[in-house]
């Protein structure tokens, strides 16, 4: 397939493309490298990729429609938006930044998509959806307790999706990712920030306690999206998780095995940050065929060997 991919040079987007790469797809990307976090990192996640023939690299701002239209009409079976400003804390900070990088970016590639008439637009949505939930999350929970300006700017980003759906008429899946980590991981996220800091031999700083994520891991995300991409039919939103959420007590001893000295601080509760995420896959596994493959143990290992070989 010819697929277009917006956030390419990120975290998750330069994983997707390696696979998409390898299944033997043409894949080309839209990245600005935005600040948000350190250019030597992205520019790095492009250029393990970059030797790949079928891969094309367009340096472009999705906020400058002009200079990116004529990137959407060149034939794509189907476009994974995923560029966007993540990370809750900092919207608190920057809350317009948000409704600029992931409201109206979205917006843009939505319309671009529809006008070019890409058949099928893939969205990288967020667990942030859900707010504070206790148990499993599933998709078809009413969206109600909104935490964070990035989170709602993701909400918004999902209700544009269905309505230029309904516009244009191509066919929309929306993933909504559950905290990611692994190789390359974002490097303003808890997993790596406490890698990063043991490698260093500073402590680590723990905000709150009794909180759990439903870590998952890249291999697993990149496996739902290529699923959805061969798979999917109609308009679908999918949760992409392991179903395991990890509470931080439980994350903090993981990591002490690896790294005994370890010492922690703890800090107040952040806000924003939500009590639990706990993702259903029932949906995922019935209609994809999906089935997340790592453990958390074994995608940790694999973490903290990657940050060693690349961060020493
Ligand atoms: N990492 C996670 O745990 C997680 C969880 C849930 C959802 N998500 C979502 O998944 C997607 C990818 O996240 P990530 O962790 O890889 O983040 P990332 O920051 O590593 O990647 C996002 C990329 O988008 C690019 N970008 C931002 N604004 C742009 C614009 N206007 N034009 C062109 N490029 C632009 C950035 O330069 C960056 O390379 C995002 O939509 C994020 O909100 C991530």
């Amino acid at each position: 397939m010819n697929v277009l991919l917006t956030g390419g040079a990120g975290f998750i987007g330069s994983h997707l493309a390696e696979s998409l790469l390898q299944d033997g797809h043409k894949v080309t990307i839209i990245d600005k490298f935005h600040p948000y976090y350190d250019y030597k990192r992205k520019k790095e996640q492009l250029d393990r990729i970059f030797s790949y023939a079928n891969l094309t690299f367009c340096e472009n701002d999705l906020l400058d429609k002009e200079s990116c239209a004529p990137i959407f009409h060149q034939s794509f079976d189907a476009v994974f938006h995923l560029a966007a400003l993540p990370g809750v804390p900092y919207s608190f900070e920057q809350p317009l930044e948000y409704v600029d990088e992931d409201i109206k970016a979205t917006i843009n590639v939505l319309t671009m998509a529809g006008e070019a008439g890409i058949p099928h637009v893939l969205f990288g949505s967020s667990s942030s959806v859900y707010g504070n939930r206790d148990g499993e999350m599933s998709e078809d929970l009413p969206i109600q307790t909104v935490m964070s300006p990035y989170a709602a700017a993701k909400v918004s980003g999902e209700a544009y999706a269905h309505m230029y759906q309904h516009v244009y008429g191509f066919q929309l899946t929306v993933f909504r990712y559950f905290t990611v980590y692994g190789p390359w991981g974002r490097p303003d996220m808890a997993i790596p920030k406490f890698i990063q800091a043991n490698l260093k031999g500073e402590s680590i700083d723990v905000f709150g306690s009794g909180t759990a994520r439903d870590y998952t891991y890249i291999d697993d995300i990149v496996d739902g999206m290529r699923l959805a991409l061969a798979h999917s039919k109609g308009n679908q939103i999918y949760n992409i998780g392991s179903g395991n959420p990890i509470t931080i007590e439980e994350l903090v001893q993981t990591l002490k095995e690896i790294f005994p000295d370890m010492k922690v601080n703890h800090a107040p509760f952040r806000l924003g940050d939500v009590k639990q995420t706990w993702a259903d896959l029932t949906k995922a596994k019935r209609l994809l065929g999906y089935e997340p493959k790592h453990s958390f143990e074994e995608g940790l290992r694999k973490t903290v060997q990657w940050f060693i070989r690349h961060e020493r």
